[in-house]
């Protein structure tokens, strides 16, 4: 398992997993979450050579788990999508497209998937062109035959990438069916009452307000938004658990006065719909949380936690 106390870099922006070679370019992609929607027209060019670099360099050098890969496909993307006419998932005459592999014997392996998905989304966004996570309507074998995944992976989500068309009316549609744009809000999304949690938004920092909202506008599967969070206080002495560069670390740095804020992801009651795990959605809201942290000068790291919570993300 990729553990983060293995990759402490003091003064380098990087993902909060390890192993991860890229720094988050935070400014650009927290740009790109205030932009992103899902688009699932595109234009019948394909995508410039260097923008296909940019996204390649992002899918090999933003690994920061073991169990969870992007692979760039320059090939149309509707050689693995389904296309049920009218049916929601319908996304067409994308140029390329990302394959997510993912490891399945790692309990971890949505929401890494998630979050390491996510990166070629923001870069993708940044770059002018249009994504849509697509989870439930491909075909994995197509995708897996094509990247000769190996034995115990598995092709669990695409991202088609390319020019934005027109929005189409089929489009339109199918986004006001899944009220693409609506959010719920923060209040909801909070855990409140949750054992420490502090749950007065005004007591929050700058940075816990906009990495909750920068998390809020994720994507996920049907628009569900299964994520919730819980916001606490730990005393300024406070030793974060094995595993994670934390307050109590070399890294806090020298002085810092008050207590450490940290946030819990966890997944929501209920039962799980659809064949997309909502993991999977917590994986790319950790994500915007954290390019909104590292953008208010905050960086951290995510301590892993057993269902149904997903996630810890501890500043250092
Ligand atoms: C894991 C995942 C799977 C998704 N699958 C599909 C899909 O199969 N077809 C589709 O049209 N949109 C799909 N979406 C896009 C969501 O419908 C969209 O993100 C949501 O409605 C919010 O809209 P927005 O992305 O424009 O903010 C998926 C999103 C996620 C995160």
């Amino acid at each position: 398992m990729a553990r983060a106390g293995g990759c402490r870099q003091v003064g380098v922006a990087r993902a909060g997993g390890c192993g991860a070679a890229m720094e988050i370019p935070s400014a650009r992609w927290y740009r790109a979450i205030g932009e992103r929607h899902s688009r699932r027209r595109f234009e019948p060019r394909p995508v410039e050579p260097a923008l296909l670099a940019r996204l390649v360099a992002v899918c090999e050098g933003f690994r920061p788990y073991d169990e969870a890969r992007a692979v760039l496909v320059a090939r149309p993307a509707d050689e693995v999508l389904r296309g049920v006419v009218g049916s929601y998932g319908q996304v067409k005459g994308a140029p390329a497209y990302a394959a997510l592999v993912g490891r399945t014997d790692s309990p971890y392996v949505h929401e890494r998937l998630g979050y390491t998905g996510e990166a070629v989304v923001l870069e993708a966004t940044s770059l002018g062109l249009g994504t849509c996570w697509v989870g439930g309507f491909f075909r994995p074998e197509v995708a897996a035959r094509l990247l000769g995944v190996a034995a115990g992976e598995r092709v669990m989500a695409v991202i088609p990438l390319g020019y934005p068309g027109p929005r189409s009316r089929e489009e339109s549609i199918m986004s006001g069916f899944v009220h693409s744009h609506r959010r719920k809000p923060l209040a909801e999304l909070t855990a409140r009452g949750a054992p420490g949690a502090v749950d007065d938004p005004a007591r929050w920092p700058a940075w816990v307000r906009a990495a909750l909202e920068a998390a809020r506008l994720a994507p996920s599967a049907m628009n569900r938004q299964p994520w919730r969070f819980a916001v606490s206080a730990e005393p300024a002495a406070a030793d974060s658990p094995a595993g994670v560069d934390g307050p109590g670390g070399a890294e806090r740095p020298a002085g810092a006065e008050g207590p450490v804020w940290t946030i819990t992801v966890g997944v929501a009651g209920g039962r799980q719909t659809g064949e997309i795990s909502r993991r999977l959605d917590c994986g790319i809201a950790m994500l915007h949380l954290e390019v909104a942290a590292l953008a208010h000068g905050v960086r951290g790291a995510w301590e892993p936690l057993p269902p149904p919570g997903v996630a810890r993300f501890w500043p250092r």
